[in-house]
């Protein structure tokens, strides 16, 4: 267990943070004394986490936001509510945890007719880092957090078929969108290296024991989820990795795949900056942002 790292003063973001790994890392981080900022799906699911960790930690300094983060008009309403809410501070953002995620056992589309699992684990939080970067801009020290997974081992992208609508299978499409999560930080810390203020990561929380795979499943997928999930590690412990990252001093690291709260060799295809590039210039193209190179930013 590592120790509890005061940070009165940071403002974090954690999306997906009503329930499973999000919520542990709100929690965590609230209890360490930052100013927490949860995202959740709905009005309901966001006060019951506020309940909850307001329950356990009374002082806990704390506020939700909502917004479905499958739908690219809603991540950006979030990331001017956000804007809004720190500028009543010191109008910084030091921490952002792109957390939120699903895995649907049905061919599903957002609002804007992106697959499902990729709309919610890879276009939201490119959209959101891309819509939160002035913020995080302004803090001393900033770090995006991407909450990937062990899944990313083992796949690649299909370029021809990006959306997946000739040949989907929900297990492919998760793969994919945590792969995607991968290739996107290392990408960013690329695009960001004039930048060393602020450094990207992915985690691997290794297996969790949450309710991901009940939310949007049926059949055989419900049944695997429910048999599997007890194999997994608390919610704390699966959280353990993103609250390191947002709060330990990681002197100047150049690891960007963490497991354990130790940097961890990922996948050889995630680290190919042709398809790093290539993602990333297809998703501002999805999100409907221009091309952008970080490193000239001011
Ligand atoms: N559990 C594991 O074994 C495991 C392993 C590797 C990686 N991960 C990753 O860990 C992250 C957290 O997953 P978890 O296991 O903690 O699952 P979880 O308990 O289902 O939490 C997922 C969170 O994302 C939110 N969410 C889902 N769809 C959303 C949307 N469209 N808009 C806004 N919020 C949305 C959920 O809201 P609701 O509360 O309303 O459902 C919930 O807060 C995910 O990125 C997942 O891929 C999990």
């Amino acid at each position: 267990m590592h120790n509890d790292k005061i940070i009165a003063g940071k403002t974090i973001v954690v999306t997906g943070a009503t329930s499973g790994i999000g919520l542990a890392t709100a929690g965590a981080l609230a209890r360490r004394g930052g100013f927490v900022i949860g995202v959740g799906r709905s009005q309901a699911r966001c006060q019951e986490a506020e309940n909850f960790i307001k329950s356990n930690y009374p002082k806990a300094d704390l506020l939700y936001l909502v917004a479905d983060l499958s739908s690219l008009k809603q991540v950006k309403r979030l990331a001017a509510e956000v804007k809004r809410v720190t500028a009543s501070r010191d109008g910084s953002l030091d921490v952002l945890i792109n957390n939120a995620g699903t895995f649907c056992s049905w061919y599903a589309t957002s609002a804007e007719g992106h697959e499902m699992q990729l709309a919610v684990n890879h276009l939201a939080p490119f959209l959101l880092t891309h819509e939160l970067l002035p913020l995080l801009r302004k803090a001393p020290a900033a770090r995006i957090i991407t909450v990937s997974s062990g899944s990313h081992y083992g796949t690649w992208i299909n370029w021809r078929d990006l959306q997946l609508r000739r040949h989907y299978n929900c297990l492919w499409a998760y793969k994919r969108s945590k792969l995607a999560n991968v290739l996107f930080t290392a990408e960013l810390n690329r695009r960001l290296k004039e930048e060393e203020r602020i450094r990207a990561y992915a985690v691997d929380p290794g297996l969790v024991n949450t309710e991901m795979g009940l939310k949007a499943t049926v059949g055989l997928a419900t049944w695997i989820w429910k048999k599997r999930r007890h194999k997994g590690v608390s919610v704390e412990e699966g959280a353990a990795t993103s609250v390191f990252l947002a709060t330990e001093d990681l002197g100047d690291t150049q690891d960007i795949y963490w497991k354990k709260c130790q940097p961890k060799k990922s996948s050889r295809y995630s680290l190919s900056e042709a398809h790093a590039k290539r993602l990333w210039e297809l998703s501002e193209r999805m999100c409907g942002i221009k091309s952008i190179d970080y490193g000239l930013g001011g």
